[in-house]
């Protein structure tokens, strides 16, 4: 029983009908109102303002980043939306949904892993990577066994994030 719900940022970019991002983004989306224990703040970096972004990490206890695959890296404005912010990612939790060509987006997640580790967050070790035909064209995992990645993935994310929430309450994190 979760007495008082993780609230979770899932940043996000360019929610458009019709991309393959946005299909994504919903599914996960779909996916942490199924594991409960969520409370899900979905921020689209293409509406939501740079400036409100430290507030929104502040209030969070976990992240998720919902990230293509550009040159073997992660797009600028996800880079630039992640700099915007300092203090508000210290002993954060953060996990990886990426997407992208024959990769699946991983060596985006990768490559962010680098970033949040100079950002004093923890990364979830299972990511999540998908290639358009890993979808189908109403928007769901072509397999059987990606509720159950999602679902391992959120499991770890969880963990962390109601352990980095007591030791954040019970210790200020050293700097
Ligand atoms: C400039 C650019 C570079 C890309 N580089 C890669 C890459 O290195 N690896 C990969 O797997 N896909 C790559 N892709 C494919 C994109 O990851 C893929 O088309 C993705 O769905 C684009 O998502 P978006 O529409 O949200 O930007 C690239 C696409 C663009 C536009």
């Amino acid at each position: 029983m979760t007495v008082h719900p993780l609230r979770l940022v899932v940043l996000t970019r360019n929610l458009e009908d019709g991309r393959f991002g946005t299909a994504v983004t919903r599914w996960f989306a779909r996916e942490v109102e199924r594991a409960e224990g969520f409370k899900l703040d979905l921020v689209d970096l293409s509406v939501v303002p740079v400036a409100e972004l430290p507030e929104r990490i502040e209030d969070a206890d976990a992240a998720v980043i919902v990230t293509a695959e550009y040159n073997h890296a992660y797009p600028g404005d996800v880079k630039t939306a992640i700099d915007a912010v300092r203090r508000p990612w210290y002993a954060k939790p953060v996990g990886f949904v990426a997407y992208g060509g024959r990769s699946g987006g991983l060596r985006a997640a990768e490559a962010l892993r680098l970033v949040f580790g100079e950002l004093h967050a923890v990364t979830i070790r299972d990511s999540l990577g998908f290639r358009e035909e890993d979808f189908t064209a109403s928007g769901e995992p072509v397999d059987a066994s990606t509720p159950r990645a999602a679902g391992a993935m959120l499991r770890q994310l969880a963990w962390w994030a109601r352990c980095l929430r007591d030791a954040r309450a019970d210790t200020p994190y050293p700097e």
